[in-house]
């Protein structure tokens, strides 16, 4: 027998999950205890660009409080330069979000007052803000009902209407029938969380609160259909060249362009990163030694990265090598206190290679 739609059943609907998200949601977590009249918006806007691309438990115990302790307030961030909000971005990829935050920040000091602006659609005119993002802050930290739809709410909604490819629209249509007016907060958060917790990759619908409606329980894994992205391989060979100085030791970095124009089009835009190569020249096997090799996922690309050390004698012999590789002269190079890394965005890919430093 093909379940009741949702549509045809809303009390019932609402109430079970209201049922559910008493009893099982997360209802502690920090940016759902926040006021909703406008006044902690900026928290929750950053809460919610934190939690795209990135799990609750990570933004939770690394992200959240370090950057709001940082920077405070709409005003403190647009007031923080760049390499100081990619510093405590760090680890959380998709680095364009912390940009455009900055950017927001700016554009909210110069035209709303130093405020997020109420509504979706003035949200939505701010870099960064998308749908989803626009609704959910209207919802979480206004308190508007409107209805989303992000990654989660989009397997919940396709499952529930056995849709396979929806687009954007219907979902978002789905979204604003579907809303509980009466309390559009614990709905939302508890759809976000049927979508986490329950209506997973690999669907838990014995446990279900909404399986009752769902019409796509008999196969979850077939809604919605998977688009299998294809990365691109790619080999890096990225350089530690060490020395020391007045019993420091030094590494060589490339540090951000400042011609952003210049620098955009390149991976990993912004942050620290170690001298690379695609491919080592033959003499180069004679100063380095192969410390090790690790694989990376990042945007496009499945690197493969070659980590390759060296130690010079002092400052000039690191110049005087680097001179003869074939780095682009284009690039920013400096040299870096190695116990100062913590306080450089650096890259996750350099992270991961100077862990191999003997
Ligand atoms: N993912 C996106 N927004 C969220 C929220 N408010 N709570 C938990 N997970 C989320």
């Amino acid at each position: 027998m093909s379940a009741r739609s949702a549509l045809d059943a809303l009390p019932a609907f609402h109430t079970q999950i209201a049922q559910w998200y008493a009893k099982c949601g997360r209802v502690e977590l920090p940016w759902r205890n926040l006021a909703r009249d406008g006044s902690q918006s900026y928290e929750v806007y950053i809460s919610e660009i934190m939690l795209q691309q990135t799990q609750v438990s990570r933004v939770l115990e690394e992200f959240y409080f370090p950057f709001l302790r940082a920077f405070p307030s709409l005003r403190a961030l647009a007031d923080s330069s760049e390499q100081e909000v990619l510093r405590l971005w760090q680890g959380l990829g998709y680095y364009t979000r912390a940009r455009n935050l900055r950017k927001c920040a700016q554009i909210c000091v110069q035209k709303h007052g130093g405020m997020l602006p109420r509504g979706v659609e003035k949200l939505k005119s701010l870099p960064g803000i998308g749908d989803y993002s626009a609704g959910a802050i209207s919802c979480f930290g206004f308190g508007e009902s409107v209805g989303f739809v992000d990654s989660n709410i989009k397997r919940v909604f396709s499952r529930l209407f056995a849709l396979p490819n929806p687009t954007h629209s219907q979902l978002q249509s789905l979204a604003t029938k579907l809303l509980d007016t009466n309390d559009s907060f614990s709905y939302n958060q508890a759809l976000l969380d049927i979508g986490a917790l329950v209506c997973r990759a690999r669907a838990l619908c014995l446990v279900c609160p909404i399986r009752e409606f769902c019409k796509g329980s008999n196969a979850p894994h077939r809604y919605p259909q998977k688009i299998t992205r294809v990365r691109e391989d790619l080999v890096l060979h990225l350089f530690v060249i060490v020395f020391c100085q007045s019993h420091k030791d030094f590494i060589a970095l490339i540090a951000p362009q400042r011609d952003l124009s210049h620098n955009h089009s390149q991976l990993y835009a912004g942050l620290y990163n170690l001298p690379m190569l695609p491919t080592p020249l033959p003499s180069m096997s004679k100063s380095f030694t192969h410390i090790g090799r690790f694989k990376h996922a990042y945007t496009k690309y499945n690197i493969t990265a070659e980590v390759l050390c060296t130690r010079c004698a002092d400052r000039q012999a690191a110049l005087n090598l680097i001179d003869s590789l074939p780095f682009d002269k284009h690039e920013n190079l400096t040299f870096v206190r190695l116990d100062s890394l913590p306080t450089l965005p650096l890259s996750n890919l350099s992270h991961k290679a100077l862990k191999l430093l003997p």
